[in-house]
Formats: structure tokens, C-alpha cells, sequence
């Protein structure tokens, strides 16, 4: 069993982010969400992972290595545009060769790894098995038509979807998909859909299996699922108090503190992480939190909120909740008459201010 990721595309849906940055080294708890599927993989067991990637653009390569971290032999497969998720399948079938694969959307996450699947789909004689979940906008996703307990057509974003399940970004195949892949069209949007080449496989009566996903699983495509998945990562953390903690301050919850922090007269209620050398003074780090590396946060409350590295956040009057914050961002006093809000904010950026 060999394990493929895709981390290409452009993330449109989590601008101005991705505009510095590869969605998919965006961090949720202070890891990037790329880890977690790579994570996923090496806990089934897999040793050989594929990881799709831009062409143009060496990012995740940079950021990842080559696998020895895990133990792992990593192998990046460029793909020179984001032609659709069968293509992804496409391009890497010189490195899947004959064997069976587990294909994982870079950007998904699940609680509980995927060697629960693998086992399944192992036991069964499937070509191909698909993991559901209920999901209350099904719009969004491949969404498959069930009958008798038997999927018998996969829909790409349909308008009006025919069950509650969305299609998770974690599928396992044997060689048979690739003759799919091939033999599909791009959809009216342009792209080869994984979801036309499950109804391919189904078509042409090979076997196509399920499994419901019961645990949280989320597919990471727009900021308010950043924070929730934030939220569900931290929800799961082994508190670590490496850092320093003054006598006028309390930490309650669940907190990891790495690594050369101060929290001076101060409150944090986890869950939350707070990332290396952060300095928290006079504030308030409320639940479900994640500070990156050396952000500096004085006099100022933060809760439900992922703030990267490099911040600085002083003299902020009113709550930051439900906030996602990049790297090197300064949210300070605009102190002085007249009384102002003063904005130097880069494209697509969005502010909500009372
Ligand atoms: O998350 C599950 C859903 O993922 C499925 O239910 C859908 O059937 C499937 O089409 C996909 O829908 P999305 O709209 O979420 O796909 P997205 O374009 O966001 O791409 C998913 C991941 O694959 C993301 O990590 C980017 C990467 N990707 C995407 C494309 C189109 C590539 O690496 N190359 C590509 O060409």
C-alpha cells in the first residue's frame, strides 16, 4: 500500500493567506495541516508517499523534505496546473505502479488516522472504497446517490444533492482507477473530477465499497473551517508547560506552551498553543487559540482564533474571537486624536470592526 497527497491548487477560497502561502502548510495547532495527512499515512503503516504539487513553485518540497522525519521515503509528483483530482491520480501512476493506494486530499483531516479503512477495504474484494460523511451542506462536496446500500453514481457539487454524505478526500484504489482516469472528461468547470471516475468504476462493475466516517472529519477549503479544525485539533492536545509562567498569571486547560514563552500577569484558558519565544503580557488567550513562534501579545484579549508567527497584537481594546491572523501581522493602538481606525491591509483581506 503506497499512500498519495494532493497539496497542489491555488486555495482561492482562503485568500489573502495563500496568497504568500501553500494552503496546505497553513498551521492548525502550530502544525501545518500537511503534516496531519502525512501522519496519517505513516501511522497505516505506509512507507512509500506520493505528494502531488505545483509545478511551479518548490514550497512544500522546502517545508517537507524528504520524508526521513517520518521515517518515509516522500516522492513529489509536479503537476503544471490544477487539472482536477483525477488528473492528480493521472500523473502519479508511474509511482504507484501495480499497487494499492490510499489517495488523500492534502487538506482534509480526520480524527482516528485511515488504517481503519485500509483494513476494510483489505478485507473486502473492492477496486475502489470511498469514506462519507454527514455533512449538513452536501452542495459543496461529491455527494453519492445510494440505493439498496450500494452507491451507484458519485455527483460533483449538485444543486439539489441527492443524499445527506459528502464524499471525503480519502479514497482507497487498486490499479483499476487509473484505466478510469483516462477514460473521463474535464467537467463544465474544466477539471478531470474524481468524482466522474468513481461513477466510471461503478459503470463498468467494478467494486465500489463504503465506509461512514463517525468521528469528525473536515475538509479545510474556507477560514471558518481553519478555525473549527483549530478547534478540534487543540480539543485533543497533551498538555506541555515548556515555557515560563509568572506568579500573576494563571493557565488552566489544556495549554502547551513550547519552548522559551513568557506569559506575564496574564490569562490563558486552553485549549490552546502557544508557539516558541511568544511573549503574552497583560492579556487574556482564551479557548480554542493556537499563537505562532516570537508573536508578541500585550494588553490585548485573543480567543477562537489561529494567529501565525511573528505577530504583534498591543493595545487592541475589544476582543479578537474568530480571527485567522498570517504571518508578521500588527494589530496596534491607533492612539491620538482624531479618534481612527487606521488600515494597511493587502489584497482580499477582510476586516470586521464594531
Ligand atoms: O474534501 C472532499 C471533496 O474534495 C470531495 O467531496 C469532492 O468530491 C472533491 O472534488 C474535492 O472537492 P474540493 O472542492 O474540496 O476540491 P479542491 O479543489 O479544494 O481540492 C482538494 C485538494 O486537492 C486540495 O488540497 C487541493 C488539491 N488539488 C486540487 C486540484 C483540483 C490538487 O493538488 N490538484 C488539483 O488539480
Amino acid at each position: 500500500m503506497k499512500a498519495l497527497i494532493a497539496s497542489g491548487g491555488r486555495g482561492t477560497r482562503l485568500r489573502p493567506l495563500t496568497h504568500t502561502q501553500n494552503k496546505h502548510l497553513i498551521p492548525i495547532a502550530n502544525k501545518p495541516i500537511l503534516h496531519y495527512a502525512i501522519e496519517a499515512a505513516v501511522d497505516a503503516g505506509i512507507k512509500q508517499i506520493g505528494i502531488v504539487c505545483n509545478s511551479d513553485s518548490s514550497e512544500v518540497q522546502k517545508a517537507i523534505g524528504n520524508g526521513k522525519h517520518w521515517g518515509v521515503k516522500i516522492t513529489y509528483i509536479p503537476q503544471k496546473a490544477p487539472l482536477g483530482l483525477a488528473h492528480v491520480v493521472k500523473i502519479a501512476q508511474k509511482f504507484i505502479g501495480k499497487d494499492d493506494f490510499i489517495f488523500y486530499l492534502g487538506d482534509n483531516m480526520v480524527v482516528g488516522g485511515v488504517k481503519r479503512f485500509i483494513d476494510e477495504f483489505e478485507k473486502s474484494d473492492c477496486n475502489c472504497f470511498l469514506t462519507l460523511s454527514k455533512v449538513k451542506d452536501p452542495e459543496r462536496f461529491g455527494v453519492p446517490v445510494i440505493k439498496n446500500n450500494k452507491i451507484v453514481r458519485v455527483e460533483e457539487k449538485p444543486k439539489h444533492p441527492k443524499s445527506e454524505f459528502a464524499v471525503a478526500g480519502i479514497y482507497i484504489y487498486d490499479h483499476h482507477i487509473f484505466e478510469a482516469v483516462k477514460n473521463i472528461k474535464p467537467s463544465a468547470r474544466g477539471e478531470l473530477e474524481i468524482s466522474d471516475a468513481h461513477t466510471y468504476l461503478i459503470q463498468r462493475g467494478y467494486k465500489v465499497g463504503y465506509s461512514e466516517i463517525t468521528g469528525w472529519w473536515k475538509d479545510t477549503g474556507k477560514p471558518t473551517d481553519l478555525l473549527e479544525a483549530n478547534r478540534l485539533i487543540l480539543d485533543n492536545i497533551q498538555p506541555k508547560m515548556s515555557g515560563h509562567v509568572d506568579k500573576a498569571s494563571t493557565v488552566a486547560g489544556k495549554v502547551i506552551l513550547e519552548l522559551g514563552t513568557k506569559i506575564i500577569n496574564s490569562v490563558v484558558r486552553g485549549p490552546a498553543i502557544i508557539g516558541k519565544n511568544a511573549v503574552i503580557e497583560n492579556s487574556y488567550i482564551g479557548p480554542f487559540t493556537s499563537i505562532g513562534n516570537d508573536t508578541v501579545i500585550k494588553n490585548s484579549e485573543v480567543e477562537y482564533s489561529i494567529v501565525l508567527r511573528d505577530c504583534k497584537i498591543h493595545d487592541v481594546k475589544i476582543r479578537i474571537e474568530g480571527s485567522i491572523l498570517g504571518n508578521d501581522v500588527e494589530i496596534v493602538d491607533a492612539s491620538g486624536k482624531p479618534h481612527v481606525h487606521r488600515f494597511m491591509i493587502g489584497d482580499q483581506s477582510r476586516v470586521e470592526v464594531a
